[in-house]
């Protein structure tokens, strides 16, 4: 399939489109970013790229990276991590408190903040070095040992990350949190700071395409059961309370970040990242989802 000629059709269509919201701000630094950026790349199981726009261009790869927290911490915790946290989708924002008390400090979600801070618990407990055992698994499945934090962006939300602070506080009354709030907060805003070109951003998400397999070292990074869970949390949970209009619009398992990313797969066949930092209401990129949308409809597939 000639990916690039629908990549060029579908921005053309995309070009009328007004309203397309506003770039985050409550991490300051990610309003320092050029809204007009957009950028997209697929990469098939097969090594084929297929790209468009400001594909090899940084970007904050934010709640895309508690995909890669979930999967190594699944790794090292095996099923007992679902006493800790669960699968259900949340039905409410990203950074959310309420329904936390109610369920005693057991996040409805990895993929929600919560539950992405019991995952960093969680990883803070089994890691040696945290920050660089964990950069150094993102590098191993990207398979570009140039990937790396932006401590300028997890400074500037570590300074307004007082949600994430009340969370975890919450948890940690509960008892689900067990080590030091500060330590578990530092490296979750790191995880979050982590910066990707949509080139980049396919490529490492290519393994939950070909069933846990990593393309480049064909190592499994994870089992094919495993692969299918995080999937399906990514197709049920990963664009919060719009998760199930993403998978109405879209119809592929993917991810979303405040810096305006998008990852989806489709099993098989390949993985695609999308960049537009601006964002809807529901905090994801607005043109990002519009684009996989048209995308999946012009191809005529999706994983239904
Ligand atoms: O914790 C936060 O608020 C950010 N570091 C990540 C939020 C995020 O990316 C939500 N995604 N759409």
């Amino acid at each position: 399939m000639n990916y690039n000629k629908i990549f060029i059709k579908i921005n053309k269509e995309l070009s009328k489109t007004e309203d397309l919201g506003e770039v985050a701000t409550y991490i300051p630094e990610l309003g320092n970013v050029d809204s007009t950026k957009f950028g997209v790349h697929l990469t098939t199981i097969n090594h084929k790229h297929y790209q468009f726009g400001d594909a090899e261009e940084k970007f904050s790869i934010q709640s895309i990276a508690k995909v890669l927290s979930l999967v190594l911490a699944y790794k090292q915790e095996g099923e007992k991590l679902w006493e800790r946290v669960g699968v259900e989708p949340s039905g409410t924002s990203f950074n959310s408190l309420f329904q936390l008390e109610f369920n005693k400090g057991i996040p409805r979600n990895p993929l929600i903040n919560s539950g992405a801070l019991v995952i960093s618990d969680i990883l803070v407990s089994h890691l040696k070095n945290p920050k660089d055992d964990f950069i150094a698994f993102v590098r191993s499945i990207s398979g570009n040992p140039n990937i790396d934090y932006c401590s300028r962006i997890a400074e500037s939300e570590k300074i307004t990350g007082h949600r994430n602070a009340a969370l975890i506080n919450l948890m940690k009354s509960f008892g689900n949190i067990k080590n030091d709030i500060d330590v578990v907060l530092d490296f979750y805003f790191n995880l979050c700071s982590i910066e990707m070109t949509c080139r980049e951003l396919s490529q490492t998400f290519l393994f939950l395409a070909d069933y846990g397999v990593n393309p480049f070292t064909k190592e499994r990074v994870i089992s094919i059961s495993k692969s299918k869970r995080v999937n399906a949390i990514m197709q049920t949970c990963g664009f919060y309370d719009e998760a199930g209009e993403f998978t109405f619009k879209v119809g592929l398992p993917g991810k979303s970040g405040v810096g305006g990313g998008i990852v989806a797969i489709l099993p098989k066949k390949y993985s695609i990242a999308v960049w537009s930092p601006r964002l809807n209401k529901k905090g994801n990129s607005s043109k990002g989802i519009k684009f996989l949308e048209l995308f999946t409809t012009e191809t005529e597939i999706s994983i239904f």
